[in-house]
């Protein structure tokens, strides 16, 4: 993939399709710039242990002839290629967790990617979902969390388009 955004798009995308009500995620760019890492953590129904390491692997599909995504491996893929580590952990009905780290000064690490408007399709997209960002650069941290602001909010939608419009404008002062 040609983003690591792209990635984090698709990790979300399969919490949401796991009925995850609460998406966590965390970029983080360490002090001694050394690593980029990124987690993503719900409460979606979750995998069982032999689901989560056949998800892992690329050639599942093919060995069984049963339809799997390619998401999850080109992720790890990327990560391991790029001086990086990666795991999933999982339990059925609490939810998963994926890591992934790349080393920053890997010739082949993908670039970051507008992390602004991933942010802002997944709130909008997915108004019924709460998810909590967590950006660290230089060790700054920016935070967002859609609960927090949905219950400023009332019962005005998160995806009105004035709140987007404040959304766009906070994460461009912010971010
Ligand atoms: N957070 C999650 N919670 C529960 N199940 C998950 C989660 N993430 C992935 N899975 C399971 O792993 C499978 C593989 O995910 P992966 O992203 O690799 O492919 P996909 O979503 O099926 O297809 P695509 O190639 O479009 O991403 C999913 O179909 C789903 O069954
Ligand atoms: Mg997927």
């Amino acid at each position: 993939m040609a983003e690591i955004c792209a990635h984090i798009m698709d990790v979300a995308a399969n919490s949401i399709t796991a009925e995850a009500k609460k998406v966590d995620i965390f970029i983080t760019q360490d002090k001694n710039q050394v690593m980029l890492t990124v987690k993503v953590i719900d409460d979606g129904k979750g995998m069982t242990r032999e689901m989560s390491e056949k998800v892992q692997d690329p050639f599942f599909s093919t060995k069984t002839g049963r339809k799997v995504g390619l998401g999850i491996p080109l992720l790890k893929g990327t990560a391991e290629h790029c001086g990086g580590d990666f795991y999933l952990k999982s339990k059925i009905g609490e939810g998963t967790e994926i890591f992934a780290s790349f080393a920053l000064n890997h010739p082949d690490l993908p670039p970051l990617g507008n992390l602004r408007d991933t942010i802002l399709v997944m709130i909008i997209s997915n108004p019924g979902v709460n998810f909590s960002f967590s950006y660290t650069i230089n060790g700054k941290e920016f935070t967002l969390d859609t609960e927090e602001i949905k219950a400023q909010l009332g019962d005005v939608p998160i995806n009105h388009p004035e709140v987007i419009k404040f959304l766009g404008q906070y994460l461009d002062e912010n971010l």
